[in-house]
């Protein structure tokens, strides 16, 4: 028999469970084995996947409906396997008004140190972590360990947010971890990132092509930078082309370089437009703090510049703050008339600058 305070804690204690949405879904909504997925994102609103294994080999598809919520809970493992080409995923997403949360404590482990070889996207095709192909959706919370390859890879999204997720490849940095970006985004439109961490072995964020974005209060560790890499189609000018873009509040430390623009000579015409950085915050930066070129052909620079893709308005603006004794370096490479309306606008910068390369200078600014 329950005791009457007993039995009010106990009611209180069910209504809470079912105001904050604890409540598990009906039994085919759980998803603890890999078969029970495809019934489960097709029949079900509010999906529970709980310490499941994919088999090797396999796509956790999520095509889901229309409004759905996905709740990640313990640990989600990836089986190895050898993938014939370049272009598949262990994770795809796909919708409208999605939610999709880890609970915490929870993981998403891709196991890349099965895939790691030294040389990146050299060698054996490797699988994307995930692809994110969805609308007005928000990705919460997610706990990404070991990616194989590029982690998360956002394609053809309209309205998608990602907040307070930990992406840890750092095992990967003494077990061959290459190109282990963080966020891709390959195409998409009005996408936020914010209040996350990234350690990797690449770029923390790097986007090649759409409008809308917002990036802040990103931790980014051992990466290549918050990037603009633009020019991957020889013949689309839409696909080259990047618009109104923010990077603010971010912290890189251990990094390559740290902001990075890069324009592609061997691509197609296109266009880099609006781009903003602000409070930005540096420590550990191994090659440039601010690195633009418009030389760069099959990941690397080639000293040819061209200027297929011109970058106009792109402003530094806000503090940039050095978080340990350090010089900074900056590198500014443009092709002829192929960059306009730079500005260094309200920028106090703790730290000094030394052997910086400039062939032209932002406004306000000089090398
Ligand atoms: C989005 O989905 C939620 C359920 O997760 C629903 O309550 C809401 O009305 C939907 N919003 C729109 C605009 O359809
Ligand atoms: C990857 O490319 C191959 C060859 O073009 C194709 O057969 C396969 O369907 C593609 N897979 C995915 C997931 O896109
Ligand atoms: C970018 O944002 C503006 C202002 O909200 C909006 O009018 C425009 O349609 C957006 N562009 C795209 C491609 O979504
Ligand atoms: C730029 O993008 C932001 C969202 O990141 C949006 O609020 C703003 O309206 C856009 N500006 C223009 C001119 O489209
Ligand atoms: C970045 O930080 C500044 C100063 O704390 C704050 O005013 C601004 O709103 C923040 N921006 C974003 C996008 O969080």
């Amino acid at each position: 028999m329950l005791k009457r305070g007993e039995f009010l804690i106990f009611l209180w204690a069910l209504v809470a469970r079912s105001a904050l949405c604890l409540a598990d879904p009906s039994p085919e909504c759980i998803v603890t084995e890999y078969s029970q997925l495809k019934e489960a994102t097709e029949n079900c609103l509010e999906i529970v996947v709980r310490d499941l294994t994919v088999p090797g080999g396999l796509t956790a598809d999520f095509n889901l409906q229309d409004g759905a919520r996905v709740t990640f809970e313990g640990t989600t493992v990836f089986g190895y396997f050898q993938w014939p080409e370049w272009n598949y995923s262990l994770m795809r997403f796909e919708g409208n008004n999605l939610t999709i949360e880890g609970a915490p404590g929870s993981l998403l482990d891709g196991r890349g140190a099965l895939y790691w070889n030294g040389i990146g996207d050299k060698g054996p095709p490797k699988p994307f972590f995930m692809i994110i192909a969805v609308t007005n959706s928000v990705f919460r919370n997610i706990n990404l360990l070991n990616c194989p390859y590029h982690c998360t890879v956002i394609k053809g999204s309209d309205g998608v947010t990602l907040t307070g997720w930990n992406i840890d490849c750092s095992y990967g940095d003494a077990h061959g971890a290459h190109t282990t970006d963080g966020f891709d985004v390959v195409s998409g439109n009005n996408v936020v990132i914010k209040d996350s961490t990234v350690v990797n072995q690449d770029d923390c964020v790097a986007v090649n092509q759409g409008f809308n974005m917002s990036f802040s209060g990103l931790r980014c560790s051992g990466s290549h930078g918050i990037s603009l890499s633009v020019g991957f189609s020889k013949t689309s000018f839409y696909d080259n082309t990047v618009r109104n873009i923010t990077y603010s509040n971010c912290t890189l430390s251990n990094s390559i370089n740290a902001i990075h623009i890069k324009t592609h000579n061997d691509g197609g015409p296109g266009e880099i437009e609006d781009v903003t950085y602000e409070y930005i915050a540096f420590s550990d930066i191994i090659n440039f703090a601010i690195n633009i070129q418009q030389d760069y052909a099959n990941g690397g620079s080639t000293g040819v510049l061209k200027g297929n893709i011109p970058i106009s308005n792109l402003q530094f603006r806000v503090c940039f703050q050095v978080l340990q004794p350090m010089q900074l370096r900056y590198s500014f490479f443009c092709a002829e008339r192929a960059c306009t309306n730079w500005k260094w606008s309200d920028v106090s910068i703790s730290g000094g600058v030394v052997d910086s390369y400039c062939n032209f200078e932002p406004e306000g600014y000089t090398c």
